[in-house]
């Protein structure tokens, strides 16, 4: 079976894009394949985080997670910070990474103009970081969205240039392009992706919000003017309108072309109720399932002591071969 890794960061509290672009092919790629799935706390201090919400967000990603169908006897589910190698690692391939390949990172780029009162050491190496997530566990695929793709290019450079030095330390991982996954786009300025961490809450769907603000917040998304109003998909010119259609389809089995046919003539006001609808209707059943994990602190002990012990014991692995290979006494 082939080894899968991907991480969620606990920098707010999850969102639809992040379960559209991700949470839904974890759950469909647990059946195929051998999953690793973590609970990112240490990319997320990249950003400053006010310690009890990192704390809460944390627990509350882990819980929706297993809301979501994470299966913990299938899937390997763990929080990052609970394996210490991945901190280990990490300092290694630092020491393998050039300051030039980091300074064209864009996600770099993207993210210090928006924190320049903290653009910190660890949010440069970010990606180094990502590339210790992945290769602690050999992992050869790795789904990512289109943002993350410079950062998997890195980590297979790193690990080739290791295995060029060293021998055969790393799996070189591939990118999983999934089949259905969606990038999700902000409520008010569509042009942008919807990020947990996002200021203007009106411009995100948390997949805990209540329906009342669900609604609320739809209403409220940007369209366009087109007089007749005319619903269908184009990124570049319809981006709200879009956004609307991906978010509606990703959570009912209709596809964007048939949603196109359903809502010609229509007006916006109908795509944003019956796409509130359908978004309610689809999240309900997970805030129910939610609820109940989320209170059951001793079953989350559970799931998070036996995911880290899974982990550690591949992440120890690769670890001292690695340290064995690079001279260090072991
Ligand atoms: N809007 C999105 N549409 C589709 N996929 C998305 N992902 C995030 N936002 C969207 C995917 O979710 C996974 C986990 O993301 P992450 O938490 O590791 O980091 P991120 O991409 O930085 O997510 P956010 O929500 O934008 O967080 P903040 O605000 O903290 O930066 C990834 O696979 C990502 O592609």
């Amino acid at each position: 079976k082939d080894l899968v890794l991907s991480g969620v960061q606990p920098s707010g509290n999850l969102t639809l894009g992040n379960y559209l672009g991700a949470l839904k092919q974890w759950h469909s790629m647990q059946e195929l394949y051998d999953c690793y799935y973590c609970i990112v706390d240490l990319h997320a201090i990249t950003v400053r985080q006010n310690p009890k919400e990192l704390h809460n967000s944390t627990l509350n990603a882990l819980a929706l997670c297993l809301a979501l169908g994470i299966d913990p006897s299938k899937s390997t589910l763990f929080i990052q910070s609970h394996v210490k190698e991945h901190t280990e690692l990490a300092w290694i391939l630092n020491c393998y990474t050039q300051v030039g390949e980091l300074n064209r990172m864009t996600q770099f780029k993207d993210k210090s103009a928006k924190n320049s009162d903290n653009i910190n050491c660890g949010l440069y190496s970010y990606p180094v970081l990502m590339a210790a997530d992945i290769l602690l566990y050999q992992a050869n695929q790795v789904p990512v969205g289109a943002d993350q793709k410079q950062h998997l290019e890195l980590s297979r450079n790193i690990a080739i240039r290791m295995n060029n030095l060293y021998g055969e330390l790393f799996q070189v991982p591939n990118p999983f392009i999934p089949q259905k996954g969606a990038k999700v786009m902000s409520l008010q300025d569509p042009l942008r992706k919807m990020s947990k961490s996002d200021e203007n809450k009106n411009n995100i769907i948390h997949i805990l919000d209540e329906p009342k603000s669900i609604v609320k917040k739809i209403k409220k998304s940007v369209t366009d003017s087109d007089n007749p109003p005319n619903i269908f998909y184009d990124e570049q010119n319809k981006p709200g309108v879009s956004n609307l259609l991906t978010i509606f389809a990703g959570v009912t089995n209709k596809s964007v072309s048939d949603l196109e046919i359903e809502y010609q003539n229509k007006m916006y006001g109908q795509l944003k109720t019956d796409t509130a609808d359908a978004v309610i209707a689809f999240l309900e059943p997970i805030q129910k399932e939610y609820l109940k994990v989320r209170e059951d602190i001793e079953f989350l002990n559970n799931v998070m002591k036996e995911g880290s012990e899974k982990a550690s014991s591949k992440a120890q692995h690769t670890v001292h071969k690695v340290k064995k290979a690079l001279g260090f006494v072991v």
